[in-house]
């Protein structure tokens, strides 16, 4: 099994904060030059400068991935095609659906699969023009795979996304390009935090078998199954980490 990834380059979208700077700074201490992108650049900076403090290289660049321009001109900056891209970038929006405008829609969507979709195939076409193949790994969610209220434009999102994961696999498997996607459960980040520790928090964690939270470095394995030659002949797959949320009882 290999899962060695040195001298590999990867593309991290969202890589300003939460799981998108965890996966940054874990495949850079891996020998990975890392090329992390969002929207703020500032805190993308200071998030390269943590990684090169670790002993790891990494750069930044300017990323909004719902914005096709946008997407082009960060391939043209990043030059040669990444090995490995992490399209981690998402938004959530928590409204009831009879209350969601046209706006917040098409926002997370045009962020959660659009966007994807965008960096994927700029990636795979920048891949193809290099001659070689890659390993591209879509973040999702658990709420792809089954619905959670309030989460319409969100969980839609996904659900496209899991399935623009296969489609992908299936178009590209022949340019050696592997898709796959990550499906997380509830991970606790800066984000969640407060709201895990009250009431309602508190309630949806006694539904997950695993009655807790996973942390982070819970979805390192999965990453990098996925982006190594570890996971070779896997593509088109959607993996679940959860702590067993997805088979909770009826
Ligand atoms: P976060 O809000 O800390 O990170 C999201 C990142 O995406 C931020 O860096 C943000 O700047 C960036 N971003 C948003 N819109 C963007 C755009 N248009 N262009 C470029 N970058 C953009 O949230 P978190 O929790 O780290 O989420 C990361 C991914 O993991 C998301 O796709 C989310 O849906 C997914 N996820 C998170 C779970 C959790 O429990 N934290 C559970 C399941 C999935």
């Amino acid at each position: 099994m290999n899962t060695r990834l040195d001298g590999k380059t990867a593309l991290v979208t969202g890589a300003s904060s939460g799981l998108g700077r965890h996966f940054a700074a874990l495949l850079a201490a891996r020998g990975v030059h890392v090329v992390l992108a969002a929207r703020r650049r500032a805190a993308l900076e200071e998030a390269c400068g943590e990684i090169a403090g670790a002993g790891g290289a990494a750069s930044a660049v300017a990323l909004d991935v719902a914005d096709p321009a946008s997407v082009a001109a960060a391939f043209a900056q990043i030059g040669a095609a990444p090995d490995i891209v992490v399209n981690n970038a998402g938004i959530a929006d928590d409204r009831p659906a009879m209350e969601m405008d046209e706006a917040t829609w098409d926002r997370v969507v045009d962020t959660n699969l659009k966007g994807a979709f965008l960096v994927a195939q700029a990636a795979a076409n920048a891949l193809r023009a290099a001659g070689k193949g890659g390993s591209i790994v879509n973040v999702a969610s658990i709420t792809g795979l089954r619905p959670a209220g309030n989460l319409a434009a969100y969980a839609a999102s996904k659900a496209g996304l899991i399935h623009l994961t296969k489609t992908l696999a299936l178009e590209w498997a022949r340019h050696g390009i592997r898709v796959n996607a990550l499906c997380p459960g509830y991970i606790e980040t800066d984000l969640n935090r407060d709201f895990f520790a009250g009431e309602a928090g508190r309630t949806l964690i006694k539904r997950i078998p695993q009655r807790r939270l996973g942390r982070p470095e819970e979805l390192d394995g999965a990453l990098l199954l996925l982006a190594s030659d570890a996971g070779s002949y896997i593509t088109g797959a959607s993996l679940a980490v959860d702590g067993g949320h997805l088979v909770s009882s009826l």
